[in-house]
């Protein structure tokens, strides 16, 4: 049985900023955060946005009305958890007006969740072929103003339905897991913000890569050949490249010339957004698959890595016609509108984040299909905007 991605779809917020007016405003080189981070505009998220408006929004673009009669299981992998209790895949189950015998759950394991979501889905849908699993990617990526992670910092949302019809991608049965008790990422219960050590989380994401590669080529013995594409986690554009360098080693063959042009494909529109933590991956791959050279029957891979840590290395066959299963993410970001640094800077001290206070955001103005109206008595307040 084929079981794999059926379709794809993408969200983030209207807003956004351009990196070089941040660096100007830093006192940074803006070649340092173009050319040695990768990175030319990041979300901005307003306070009427969160993972749950992103996620819905994501996957309302992807679920037909037939598709919401054969879905047993919505799944949210997630690190910007909006409750330390509730699942936020309930609050995004119901925005969608889905069938009230449908499962909802909220994983967690830094950026990396979404692929335990996928694999997990798999089981799912083998047990059952019938039904399908949608696993929404969503997550705001906060490290703090004036930070050295400020420049990596991202918004949005990847769902994912996955079914034993798999129109994007049939998920091959090898897979490879790696976890090691490691500090480079974390976030304390009281902070809104991440703590990191940046230069090692770096060299932990490239170890654990070429651990799982390794392993996955013993397990196979495929080889860099029998790929037509290699995608990577993306928390800013440059780390795919550290990632792939250190496995090529200065290789120049055309095998290797390929791989570097499919990488540049696979990271246009992480350059455009940032960071989405585990929706980065499959953002890339949605990227690879608008923008690269890529055909039905081909194998890519898939390098998936939270910090704390965990990574997965595993593959999946492109189907016919692939490309009319995603949503269109050129125009999505084509749409959206430049706010300055100061707006930016107020947006992100204007997030509910911990504050039990009651709050009525000023919602009308945000564009998005689901928002937040604000908090009250401690319960958060979405809307559907018809
Ligand atoms: P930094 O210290 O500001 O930057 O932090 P730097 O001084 O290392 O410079 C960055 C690069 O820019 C260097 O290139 C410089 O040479 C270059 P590299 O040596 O790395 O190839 N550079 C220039 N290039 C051109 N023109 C110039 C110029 N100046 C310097 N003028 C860091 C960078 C990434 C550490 C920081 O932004 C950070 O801490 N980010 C957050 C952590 C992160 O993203 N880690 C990635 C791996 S961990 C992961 O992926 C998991 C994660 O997504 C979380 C999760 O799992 O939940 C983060």
């Amino acid at each position: 049985m084929k079981i794999g991605i059926d379709k794809m779809a993408f969200a983030t917020t209207d807003e956004y900023i351009d990196l070089r007016e941040l660096a100007r405003k830093r006192g940074d080189e803006p070649d340092k955060y173009t050319i040695g981070i990768g990175q030319d505009r990041q979300a901005v998220v307003p306070p009427t946005q969160d993972i749950v408006t992103l996620g819905a929004t994501a996957a309302k673009k992807l679920l037909s009305q037939d598709d919401k009669k054969h879905l047993s299981t919505v799944i949210v992998a997630t690190e910007s958890g909006i409750d330390n209790s509730k699942a936020s895949a309930i609050y995004i189950k119901h925005l969608l007006g889905l069938d009230d015998f449908t499962r909802a759950v909220e994983l967690k394991e830094a950026c990396y969740s979404a692929t335990a979501g996928i694999q997990f889905a798999k089981g799912l849908v083998a047990m059952n072929p019938q039904s399908t699993v949608l696993v929404i990617a969503a997550d705001i990526a906060r490290y703090g103003l004036k930070t050295p992670g400020e420049v990596t910092q991202g918004a949005g949302a990847v769902a994912m339905l996955i079914s034993a019809v798999p129109h994007i991608l049939a998920l091959e049965d090898t897979t490879v897991s790696y976890t090691k008790d490691v500090m480079d990422f974390w976030r304390p219960l009281y902070a809104t913000e991440a703590h990191v050590d940046g230069k090692y989380s770096t060299n932990v994401y490239v170890d654990f890569f070429l651990q799982c590669w390794q392993r996955y080529q013993q397990m196979t013995g495929r080889q860099l050949d029998d790929f037509a594409a290699l995608t990577f986690h993306l928390p800013f554009t440059k780390m795919g490249k550290k990632a792939l360098e250190a496995l090529l080693k200065d290789n120049q063959s055309l095998v290797a010339d390929k791989m570097r042009e499919q990488l540049t494909a696979s990271q246009k529109y992480c350059r455009e957004v940032g960071n989405l933590y585990t929706g980065s991956l499959y953002l890339g791959v949605m990227s690879l698959l608008q923008n690269g050279q890529v055909n039905p029957g081909d194998r890519i891979g898939l390098f998936s890595y939270g910090s704390g840590a965990e990574g997965e290395f595993y593959s999946g066959i492109l189907q016919p016609h692939f490309e009319k299963y995603l949503s269109d993410v050129k125009d999505d970001l084509a749409n959206r509108h430049q706010v300055s640094i100061a707006e930016y800077e107020k947006q992100f001290n204007s997030q509910l984040g911990m504050n039990p206070d009651d709050v009525e955001l000023d919602w009308q103005s945000d564009p998005a299909p689901f928002i937040l109206k604000g908090q009250k008595e401690h319960k958060r307040i979405y809307q559907e905007k018809k």
